[in-house]
């Protein structure tokens, strides 16, 4: 499946993107808000992780090309994650510096949770953000999402956004 927004392709994740990959992933701002940068093996260990998912036929993360100059430039798609004993799907979604503060994060969030409801049904999708990671909530905010609650995750405080199909509904379901 490839979704498209004006400025931006988002497809799937292939071998052969892993040197790219393993660049943002090594870059301390691309990695802000998590464990830090990633090695090269540890990165290899994430595409394998989504490659695994989309073999298993669940939702994955997409690469986000920028049409502009056909970079790889972050990737924002679907998570699997454990939350306080439950098991919710994320959206998340990490950018390169270069290509911060001009709406593509809002841009390719908003296409992924209109895929996650209009083509794939998903009942609800959750984003899991540092409080002090404003940037990230806007996007979440921009989302149509809510904080639904604040929890510990992995040992970080964190807030649990969220937005059900029924809501975005309710909303028009547009975009
Ligand atoms: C979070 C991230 C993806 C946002 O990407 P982006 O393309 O810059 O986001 P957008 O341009 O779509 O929107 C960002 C919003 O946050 C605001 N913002 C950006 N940086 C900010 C800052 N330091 N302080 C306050 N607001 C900020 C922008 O003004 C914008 O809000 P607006 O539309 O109301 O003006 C990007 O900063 C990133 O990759 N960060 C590191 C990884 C990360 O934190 N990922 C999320 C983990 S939960």
């Amino acid at each position: 499946m490839i979704l498209e927004t004006p400025r931006l392709i988002l497809r799937p994740f292939r071998g052969k993107d892993v040197e790219r990959f393993a660049e943002l992933m090594a870059n301390r701002d691309f990695m802000r808000f998590s464990l830090g940068p990633y090695t090269r093996e540890q990165t290899q260990g994430v595409l394998q992780k989504f490659f695994s998912w989309t073999q298993a036929g669940l939702p994955s993360q997409f690469a986000v090309i920028f049409r502009r100059n056909n970079e790889l430039i972050g990737y924002c798609g679907f998570l699997h994650q454990e939350v306080d004993g439950r098991s919710e799907i994320e959206i998340g979604y990490r950018l390169h510096p270069d290509y911060w503060n001009r709406g593509l994060a809002s841009e390719a969030a908003q296409a992924v949770r209109s895929h996650a409801f209009r083509d794939l049904s998903l009942p609800k999708v959750i984003s899991l953000i540092h409080p002090d990671n404003i940037a990230s909530r806007r996007v979440a905010e921009k989302n149509g999402m809510k904080i639904e609650r604040e929890t510990v995750f992995r040992g970080f405080p964190t807030l649990v956004f969220a937005i059900t199909r029924e809501q975005w509904l309710a909303e028009g379901g547009a975009g």
